[in-house]
């Protein structure tokens, strides 16, 4: 008797028409990889700091972070990446240690230990640094209530490292959990620029009007110079007409910050992180690398316009 499954086991038809679209995508590939190597990304005169947010989970926040943290990193620019998410994940595909007992972010919020005490160095590039996460962070949001200017800390250890660092950093790049709780709240204020990942999805901008008068708030009270500088749109597929329709609609609402790079969903992004490695070094020249290089430069060449 045949298993239940196999009776659904035909060919996609999307895969074995494939022979004309993929020389198309070859092409289209080759160009994007050169116009990508013709060009040298300015460096930012001060530091941009931006926090990685949106309460969502799973919708490319860490992968976000660690590939544009890497595709500027390999472009020249010294770049931090602040990892605040008890779950480590970025500490992860950086190739970074982060044991329990690892110094981490979490002695910097909570205990005022110095940053230059957490921060590594990522095997990935000789300009990317990591201050890790480990699992002692996920108390972090609790004890954080009862501490004094439990809203600046992560902003007061950073300023101080920043200002000690030996060479200037280009870019930090904080990412966040999925809750909108104190460890965001530190993020927030830590930051000047706020990126928000989207997933191309039905549900996509479900949530993200409380995401905006979070920041909102923020602004008003705790961070005058917070903005919304940059939306990326994530896990996008071409083939669907919804991804299509996803991105039409973020684009209409916010004109001026979606980034035209486009995240594809690509398995090359999605193993990356099991090498401890950002997609960028891991395969330079796959589609999901060239769109954070892509996404990279954009917000290199918007910085400079700013
Ligand atoms: N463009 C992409 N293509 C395929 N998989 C992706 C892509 N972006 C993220 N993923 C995968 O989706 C999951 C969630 O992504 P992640 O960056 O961890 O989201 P978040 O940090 O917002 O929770 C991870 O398993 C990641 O590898
Ligand atoms: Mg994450």
């Amino acid at each position: 008797m045949k298993h239940p499954d196999e009776a659904t086991d035909v060919v996609d038809p999307a895969l074995s028409d494939d022979s004309a679209p993929l020389a198309r995508e070859i092409a289209d590939l080759t160009r994007r990889r050169r116009a990508l190597s013709a060009q040298v990304l300015p460096l930012p005169p001060t530091t941009r700091v931006f926090t990685v947010a949106n309460q969502k989970g799973g919708v490319g926040k860490t992968t976000t972070t660690v590939n544009l943290a890497a595709a500027l990193a390999a472009s020249g620019a010294r770049v931090l990446v602040i990892d605040l998410d008890p779950q480590g994940n970025a500490s992860t595909a950086l190739g970074v240690e982060h044991r329990a007992e690892t110094p981490s972010v979490y002695d910097v919020i909570i205990n005022d230990e110095p940053m230059a005490g957490v921060v590594q160095r990522s095997p990935e590039f000789e300009t990317l640094y990591c201050a890790p996460a480990t699992i002692h962070l996920a108390g972090a949001e609790i004890e954080l209530v009862s501490l004094v200017a439990r809203e600046q800390r992560l902003h007061t250890a950073l300023e101080k490292y920043l200002e000690e660092s030996a060479e200037p950093f280009h870019y930090v790049f904080i990412d966040c959990p999925p809750s909108l709780g104190l460890l965001t709240i530190n993020a927030f204020v830590a930051a000047t620029e706020v990126l928000i990942p989207i997933q191309c999805e039905y549900y996509a901008l479900e949530g993200l009007s409380q995401l905006l008068s979070n920041i909102s708030l923020i602004e008003r009270h705790l961070n005058p110079n917070l903005a919304v500088s940059t939306i990326l749109m994530t896990m996008y597929d071409s083939r669907t007409n919804l991804a299509n329709q996803v991105v039409a609609d973020v684009r209409e609402h916010f004109p001026r910050e979606v980034l035209d790079a486009l995240i594809p969903r690509s398995v090359r992004i999605s193993e990356a992180p099991s090498y401890g490695q950002s997609v960028i070094s891991y395969d330079m020249n796959s589609t999901g690398a060239l769109s954070y290089r892509e996404a990279a430069a954009e917000i290199a060449h918007r910085g400079v316009q700013h």
